[in-house]
């Protein structure tokens, strides 16, 4: 009887006690069996005969909602059945034209518009990979793109014609089939393709043509920009084209939900998550060219969009427009992206009404990935034990001065503890596999850490510095390389420039740091924008720098730009900027020096800049 009481009592109390003992009990299970569920998806779908694709699901919700709006774009709508069948033309097209076959790479380049989705799903009819080459590139950087994926037939906009004038003489000395989405083109060596997708049939292409098609082939190339060099082609194979389905149902995306698609295509946030993860949930596409601060909003409300994506600076975009009485008038209920810093993120919802933000952390080649599902601010996710089983990872010690890991006398790398950053590194298996780089050996070489934790073992390297706390949530610290040391102190990037914004006239600040000879690590410098009708006061930004940051971390130098340079996907441009430094002769922009004594930022000249080459003039 006491037994039974005591029983009793504590299942009763159970509820109780888990939530004081373990306050995260419930989120964390609810995680785990939506994580469960999502893995028996993904298991039940690999197992299906045949194959079960990407693809496939696209299929089947053109099958089971033929007329649901799947594009809208510039006013004009197409159901899934609309672009099931403009699919089949253009597949039919090149079918009777270029004689592609299964497996043959075929770059696309063209922005976003409908074209685009219709063209990949052609393409993956065929069997056939697709290269999504970046469509502000141009002659060199252009063809090296091309160059990374062996393609023999390159696809292009009609808008894009000039650029591909431009590099056509080496394209044809490759014997590269040109194919432009126009009507008219007077170029010998460039097939103008309209007029035969206009004419060809809109009958289904037979599944036989890509029988061929296992999970481990190549789906998409997604080229990452990184921090050096030249982009490289990540390889994205069908079997992560079709984990990627999960993306947004796993955030809470549903079938009535419309998805504002305003990213580029052609990079993983727009194409991985936008477009391939509302064909999972049957979702509708308000598909734009580009991002647009001022239209933002507009759009939102024009087509009731409910889920939003974001990336690096976007956020601090919308919030940077002028204020509106509208403000909240809109149906956004999840934002879905990652990079966005706190203060941003109180600020957005502030002034734009109760959404939710999901941050998660992914990269397109990466073979990790967490998603904030407790609603810890500032955190991207949680330690959890069976998702670290299947996905083994972990933080080690890394050396922020030479940039690498840390390592013991036997040659292993150190496990940071908790509450110390560390790199991220995870295992590389065939549950999380690292596909590497189109014909980059050496790059995807560089991303493999080998003797990480047992001799013999191989790591893919995420090149972000992470923490874990101790209750287990993990913060996004810094990307490798977006830190940097200043006498003996790390600096990062992003707590500066969040600073230098807080000042009332700074619209953007980017942070770097660049080296100077006869000193060791970098000293810190901004390239900062102001708000329109502000002008640049050194003595007050002086004043603001040094009530924030310790000296070490105040910037040095800093240029006024009339805009911050931003990559195609808004992350901030640093590599040219800390190549350039802080030499007059080369800065064009207005530059300045911070002067301790003088307790301001003066204008820099060549004799200071000499000065402090010569070593007379102490930093
Ligand atoms: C948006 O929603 C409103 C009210 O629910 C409706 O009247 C309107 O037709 C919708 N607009 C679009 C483009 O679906
Ligand atoms: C995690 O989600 C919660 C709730 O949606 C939010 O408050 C928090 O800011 C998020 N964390 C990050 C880093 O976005």
């Amino acid at each position: 009887m006491y037994l039974v009481a005591i029983l009793f009592t504590s299942l009763a109390l159970t509820p109780l006690v888990l939530k004081t003992l373990f306050p995260y009990f419930w989120k964390d299970a609810f995680y785990l069996s939506d994580f469960v569920c999502i893995l028996v998806k993904f298991v039940l779908r690999k197992r299906r005969k045949p194959l079960f694709m990407a693809l496939d699901r696209f299929l089947e919700q053109s099958v089971a909602f033929p007329d649901r709006p799947f594009i809208v774009f510039e006013n004009k709508t197409y159901s899934y059945l609309d672009t099931d069948k403009r699919s089949n033309k253009i597949a039919n097209a090149l079918q009777k034209h270029s004689g592609l076959r299964v497996g043959d790479p075929v770059a696309l380049f063209m922005g976003n518009e409908p074209a685009f989705i219709f063209t990949w799903l052609a393409l993956a009819k065929l069997g056939c990979p697709v290269a999504f080459l970046n469509y502000n590139i141009r002659s060199r950087s252009l063809l090296h793109c091309f160059n990374c994926c062996s393609a023999k037939v390159l696809i292009a906009a009609a808008e894009l014609q000039e650029a591909v004038k431009e590099v056509l003489p080496s394209l044809k000395d490759q014997g590269v089939c040109i194919y432009l989405m126009a009507e008219h083109c007077d170029t010998p060596g460039i097939e103008v393709f309209s007029d035969q997708v206009e004419n060809a049939p809109d009958t289904p292409l037979p599944r036989s043509l890509r029988s061929g098609v296992t999970f481990r082939s190549p789906a998409v190339y997604i080229y990452t920009s990184g921090t050096t060099g030249l982009p490289k082609a990540a390889v994205v194979n069908q079997n992560r084209l079709l984990t990627a389905l999960a993306i947004l149902d796993s955030m809470g995306a549903r079938p009535g939900d419309v998805v504002y698609v305003n990213l580029p295509l052609y990079h993983t946030a727009g194409f991985l998550i936008g477009l391939i993860g509302s064909i999972e949930t049957g979702s509708t596409i308000i598909l734009r060219r580009k991002f647009s601060a001022s239209q933002f909003w507009d759009d939102c409300r024009k087509y009731n969009v409910t889920v939003i994506q974001y990336i690096g600076e976007i956020m601090r975009y919308l919030c940077n427009t002028p204020k509106r009485e509208n403000d909240r008038h809109h149906q956004v209920r999840l934002a879905i992206g990652n990079g966005v810093r706190a203060e941003i993120w109180r600020e957005f919802l502030n002034r734009f009404g109760n959404i939710q933000v999901r941050e998660f952390y992914a990269s397109t080649e990466g073979n990790v990935g967490f998603i904030n599902y407790t609603g810890k601010i500032g955190a991207i996710g949680r330690v959890n034990y069976l998702h670290r089983k299947l996905f083994p990872y972990a933080l080690i010690k890394y050396d922020t001065e030479r940039e690498e890991p840390i390592r013991d006398p036997s040659g292993l790398c150190v496990e940071a503890s908790k509450g110390e950053t560390g790199l991220l590194v995870s295992k590389i298996t065939d549950m999380a596999p690292f596909l590497g780089y189109a014909k980059d050996r050496q790059q995807t070489e560089k991303k493999k850490l080998r003797d990480v934790l047992r001799k013999g073992d191989l790591y893919f390297n995420s090149g972000d510095l992470l923490k874990i706390d101790h209750d287990n949530f993990i913060y996004f610290q810094d990307r490798v390389g977006d830190t940097f040391r200043w006498k003996g102190e790390n600096v990062a990037t992003t707590e500066v420039a969040d600073v230098l914004t807080l000042m009332d006239s700074v619209q953007e600040a980017n942070v770097y740091g660049v080296q100077i000879p006869g000193h060791e690590g970098r000293v810190g410098m901004a390239a900062i924008a102001m708000k329109k009708g502000e002008a640049f006061d050194g003595s007050r930004t002086f004043s603001h720098v040094a009530s924030y940051l310790p000296a070490y971390a105040r910037p040095r130098f800093i240029r006024i730009q009339s805009q911050v340079e931003v990559t195609a996907t808004f992350k901030q441009m640093k590599v040219k900027l800390v190549e350039e430094g802080f030499d007059p002769a080369h800065v064009t922009d207005p530059l300045y020096i911070l002067q301790e004594k003088e307790q301001s930022y003066t204008q820099m000249n060549g004799q200071v800049y000499s000065s402090i080459l010569s070593g007379y003039t102490k930093l």
